[in-house]
């Protein structure tokens, strides 16, 4: 045996106050690991919990939780820049490279929801999940705090009127996704919007002010916009500012559109927003990092 590595390994246990030869003798009655243990893939596939019987139904669910997934390596990836604050330029631009490689994976397969489901299952099945929407996914909404400014993510109503130092309560009383399901006139919000509120809003108001003056946009902005690594950082983030606010909204609304709308009925989608205006790009107008794109670029954004 390598004589290095039980000196190692007495000097990590002794240390740490313990004694070396308890945890050596433990290892000789350890069982060996396997992959659906260290996978955890009986509960991963145990996750499907269809509310029909229709065969389709699986597929949104699997494909739901793929993209949750998708999300969660995002996430993963972006922690890692806005945690660290002397993070090194090309570290930051190899993650959001890999950023940009799960946004493309959720782009490109999002004609798994588009033609591979039956659409009369689809309209049947849909209609049990009411008033459920993905628009109710947390991960997306996180997301963009650990993205950009709250004030850039507000409504086109006040976009001009706000600005870094506005009250985040304004700020979040204006969120722009507060479209699919406030009516400003009345005040009054959709069972979907309450819903998601009354579990994410306070921890979502938390975030906004850990990462405000730290998300990856105003990390960006700080940087010598001169070094070449920052030039190559702005092509990534340029890359995932359009396949994640306008490829993947866009391929999301054609998706809404067969399924909803392809025979003129415009039905009501299961979360009951104003879907055919809500989630265009165009009206939408999220974009991260306006920096980075010129005026005429930002004006016909999404279209
Ligand atoms: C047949 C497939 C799909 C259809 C027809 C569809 C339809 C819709 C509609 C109509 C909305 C607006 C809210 C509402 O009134 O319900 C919405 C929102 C949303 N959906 Fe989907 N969706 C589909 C698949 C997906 C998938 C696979 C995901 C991935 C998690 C997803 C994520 C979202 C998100 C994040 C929003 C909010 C978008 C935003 O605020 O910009 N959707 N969806």
């Amino acid at each position: 045996m390598d004589k290095d590595i039980l000196n190692a390994i007495e000097e990590k246990y002794k240390s740490a106050g313990q004694d070396p030869n308890t945890y050596l003798k433990g290892l000789l009655h350890n069982k060996y690991l396997n992959y659906w243990d260290y996978i955890e893939v009986d509960t991963l596939l145990s996750l499907q919990k269809p509310r029909t019987n229709f065969s389709d139904e699986p597929i949104f669910i699997m494909y739901h939780q793929v993209t949750e997934l998708l999300l969660k390596l995002i996430t993963h990836e972006v922690k890692q820049i806005v945690d660290n604050p002397s993070i090194e330029i090309s570290v930051f631009a190899n993650k959001i490279e890999r950023v940009n490689r799960y946004a493309g994976i959720l782009t490109q397969s999002f004609s798994v929801m588009r033609e591979g489901m039956d659409y009369d299952q689809y309209n049947q099945f849909r209609l049990s999940l009411a008033p459920a929407s993905g628009f109710q996914s947390a991960q997306f909404r996180f997301l963009e705090l650990y993205f950009t400014d709250v004030h850039l993510l507000v409504n086109s109503r006040v976009k001009n009127q706000v600005n870094a130092e506005s009250e985040m309560n304004y700020l979040f009383d204006n969120l722009y996704w507060k479209d699919a399901g406030l009516d400003h006139k009345t005040g009054k919000k959709s069972l979907l919007l309450q819903h998601f509120e009354d579990k994410y809003i306070d921890s979502l108001k938390a975030t906004a002010n850990i990462y405000k003056g730290k998300n990856v946009y105003q990390r960006y902005l700080k940087l010598n916009q001169n070094d070449d690594e920052v030039k190559k950082l702005k092509i990534a983030l340029r890359d995932f500012d359009n396949t994640y606010n306008v490829v993947w909204t866009l391929a999301h609304l054609k998706t809404a559109e067969y399924y909803l709308n392809s025979k003129g009925e415009n039905k009501a989608a299961t979360g009951g927003s104003e879907w055919q205006k809500y989630l265009h790009p165009s009206y939408q107008r999220r974009i991260f990092f306006p920096e980075l794109w010129t005026k005429e670029e930002i004006e016909n954004w999404g279209k």
